[in-house]
């Protein structure tokens, strides 16, 4: 896995399918390679050599420029002057450091990383690890830089540790979790951006000579980009070509992006935000960034995907949930927001548990004085006007139906009319003397307070115990303003954004292993947080506020390039409704059937025919969701690139496939497309379910289903299983 070749100094991370290749020369780190299988060290000082001197970039003491050379690790200014990965500010003011390498060691397993989210192994043989440690001399700051490396899954994962082991208080003012340079040029950069109702579209940019960047410095992994990204070739399809994928296992504010260097390739990043942020580093103490996960294809983006699903799936989700199938839920929101009570509930559950829907969630209303969305944050108690018998009768009344009890929260928000707000005004996120800017009517907890934090725990922790609660929709719904901390010095208001998130990561830890029997579901007004760090804690996440089965093809279409579908909540709504296009039932409910599933309706207005088909789709996902859930994911057709939508799982015994196919236009033109299948067994016999048509696997993928027009609206579910 990990090996280190002491001649030339060179360490092999290799996996499966790839290899990552750096070296050490003068104490520097000098990246060599990532991408298809290399087995064989060599002395790369002379491949540097080409390497070593550029016009206007000054020299290190051995005489050589870093400016143009490939860098596994760089400080600003000594002498390379490119985006650095670690700038720290020292007691002079100087923001000069020089880390060289001092020792390194490799070990079975893979760490923990202190306070943060990170990928983890079950048995120590399941991955291993090299940590290097670099010093800067003069100053007596280490740096620990952490490899991973998961042969199995193709994946490899980076983080950065800076430990003060000197006398100064310094200032961390940039921690860059991971730099890469590569040395050619010719990329395509494809990230996931979005906005509140359609979240992660994929956009393609070419990498030429300008920086290419994403991020949010909005308190929150966000909208409008996701922490993905993916450097391509143009050549590069879903099945074919070079993907190297970066992930940020973080929830906040991040950076990621490419910069080219002076002549040809690039300097490829992903860490916390610098804008805005700061850690003082005292004597003694040291500071954990966040992990990257990295994972390169040779054969595509599909594959890439895959690596990051399985990742996500086996050993970033956790608990009870981990990679198992998720139950068919019904949320009231769209049907009665706020207005509802305790019979209004129960006819909806009723008539829900009838139609085969496991699980039944109580949106946002239920508790203080909510009738909208302008108070009661914070006063986690139950409304008896809405809820006379309280949640613990709610939710055995639900129990009896044979239907599981679900419930929203909004942990981290606080209203300004509420109890809480009257006894702590001060622990709203806030700067004295200044306007507090509302969003949602509500103000954003501070959270880097301990006590704050303590308050969550009990009070979430509380209502949970009060009941036979087994399901819990995490909600956020604004980004933070008025980023300041009534309990820190003015030197250390920089520290708030990152605070904030150890202090969620906290609660979280606390609340989702004190309830292991509860599945988690992360929601940030749809799908503003929806980041491998949540994954940690809730492994299902809201995909959107947007349930239009048009939209919604590109919005899981996207979300898929980094996140597994088990992960992603989507239901069926009514049509019309403010938010979703008119589009027949099958469609909406094919479409919520590659998600968890579920139904954002008011069930209770539709007839027997109408329930008799609802019971049929359950029906039909609680046979497919096994495959769905824990399967392989493929790519078919882009939303973005055709007017349908089409995509394939393959079981993990490799005996079932599932083809869907969406039309997202009238055009006629689909008819003349071809749905074919991928990484079928090609001399295996396969059955369609429904009609008992045999096709042989070569046949499905080389020749393939015309999307004709006579299906019914254009959509379509095939399910094959393998002949024996
Ligand atoms: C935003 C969520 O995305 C919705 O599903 C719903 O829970 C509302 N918040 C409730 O306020």
């Amino acid at each position: 896995m990990i090996t280190y070749h002491a001649d030339h100094k060179i360490f092999n991370l290799s996996t499966k399918n790839t290899s990552y290749v750096f070296g050490e020369a003068d104490g520097r780190l000098f990246h060599l390679h990532w991408g298809k299988k290399f087995d064989n060290p060599f002395n790369f000082m002379s491949y540097l050599a080409d390497y070593q001197y550029a016009a206007f970039c000054a020299n290190t003491e051995e005489g050589y420029c870093l400016e143009p050379m490939p860098l596994e690790f760089s400080t600003f200014g000594n002498p390379d002057l490119r985006q650095p990965s670690l700038h720290i500010r020292y007691e002079n003011g100087s923001t000069d450091s020089v880390f060289k390498y001092e020792s390194h060691r490799i070990f079975d397993g893979k760490p923990g990383l202190k306070g943060l989210p990170a990928t983890y192994v079950e048995d120590d043989s399941e991955a291993q690890t090299l940590e290097i440690k670099l010093t800067d001399e003069m100053t007596n700051i280490s740096v620990y830089l952490l490899y991973s490396v998961y042969p199995e899954l193709d994946v490899i994962t980076r983080s950065m540790r800076v430990e003060n082991n000197g006398k100064e208080t310094v200032k961390i003012l940039r921690a860059m979790s991971a730099t890469m340079d590569f040395v050619e040029d010719g990329y395509e950069l494809i990230h996931l951006h979005g906005n509140h109702m359609m979240e992660r579209q994929v956009d393609r940019v070419k990498v030429t000579k300008a920086d290419v960047s994403i991020g949010s410095v909005r308190g929150a992994s966000s909208h409008r980009h996701n922490p993905f990204m993916a450097l391509v070739k143009p050549e590069t399809t879903e099945t074919q070509g070079d993907a190297y994928g970066f992930n940020f296992v973080y929830s906040g504010n991040f950076l990621a992006g490419v910069s080219p260097n002076i002549y040809r390739g690039f300097r490829a990043q992903m860490g916390i935000h610098p804008f805005n942020s700061g850690w003082v580093l005292e004597p003694g103490a040291d500071f954990q960034a966040p992990e990257v996960v990295l994972t390169y294809s040779p054969s595509g983006l599909g594959q890439m995907s895959r690596n990051f699903h399985k990742l996500y799936r086996t050993r970033m989700c956790r608990g009870k949930f981990r990679d198992t199938e998720r139950p068919i839920l019904i949320n009231n929101w769209e049907a009665t927001y706020f207005g509802f009570n305790e019979e209004k509930l129960l006819a909806m559950a009723e008539k829900a548990s009838k139609a085969g829907i496991e699980l039944f969630v109580m949106d946002d209303g239920w508790f203080g004085k909510r009738d909208d969305d302008k108070s009661s944050l914070g006063d986690w108690t139950v409304d008896l006007n809405k809820l006379p018998h309280g949640l613990d009768h709610l939710g055995k009344e639900l129990n009896k139906l044979g239907m599981k009890f679900g419930i929203w929260f909004e942990p981290e928000m606080i209203s300004e009319v509420s109890n809480l707000y009257e006894a702590h005004p001060d622990w709203a996120l806030q700067v004295p003397g200044r306007y507090k800017n509302m969003g949602r009517t509500q103000y954003i907890l501070d959270l880097s307070r301990q006590d704050v934090c303590d308050y969550i725990v009990d009070a979430i922790n509380n209502v949970i115990g009060s009941a036979n609660i087994e399901y819990v929709k995490w909600d956020f719904n604004r980004n933070m303003t008025n980023v300041w901390s009534a309990l820190l010095d003015s030197e250390k208001q920089t520290e708030v954004y990152h605070r904030y998130m150890l202090g969620l990561y906290d609660v979280l830890e606390r609340i989702t292993s004190a309830n292991p029997d509860v599945l988690f579901e992360s929601c940030s007004g749809g799908g503003g947080r929806f980041d491998p760090g949540m994954l940690y804690y809730m492994p299902q996440v809201w995909t959107s506020d947007n349930t239009c089965a048009i939209d919604r093809q590109k919005i899981q279409y996207g979300t898929s390039f980094a996140y597994p579908v088990v992960t992603m909540g989507a239901h069926v709504s009514d049509v019309p409704n403010g938010t979703v296009k008119t589009t027949p039932l099958q469609t909406r409910a094919f479409l919520a059937m590659n998600g968890t599933y579920g139904y954002e309706f008011d069930i209770t207005k539709f007839d027997d025919d109408y329930l008799g088909r609802l019971k049929m789709y359950n029906e039909m996902f609680k046979k497919l969701r096994h495959t769905i859930h824990t399967g392989d994911f493929y790519r078919l057709y882009s939303p973005f690139e055709t007017d349908f939508a089409s995509w394939q799982y393959i079981s993990e015994d490799k005996e079932q496939a599932i083809l869907f196919v969406f039309a997202n236009a009238t055009s006629h033109a689909r008819h003349t497309y071809f749905i074919r299948a991928l990484d079928l067994d090609p001399d295996a016999i396969y059955v369609e379910d429904g009609t008992g048509k045999e096709y042989t696997g070569d046949y499905l993928m080389n020749i393939g289903h015309m999307l004709t027009s006579t299906q019914e609206y254009g959509n379509a579910c095939w399910v094959y299983n393998k002949k024996h």
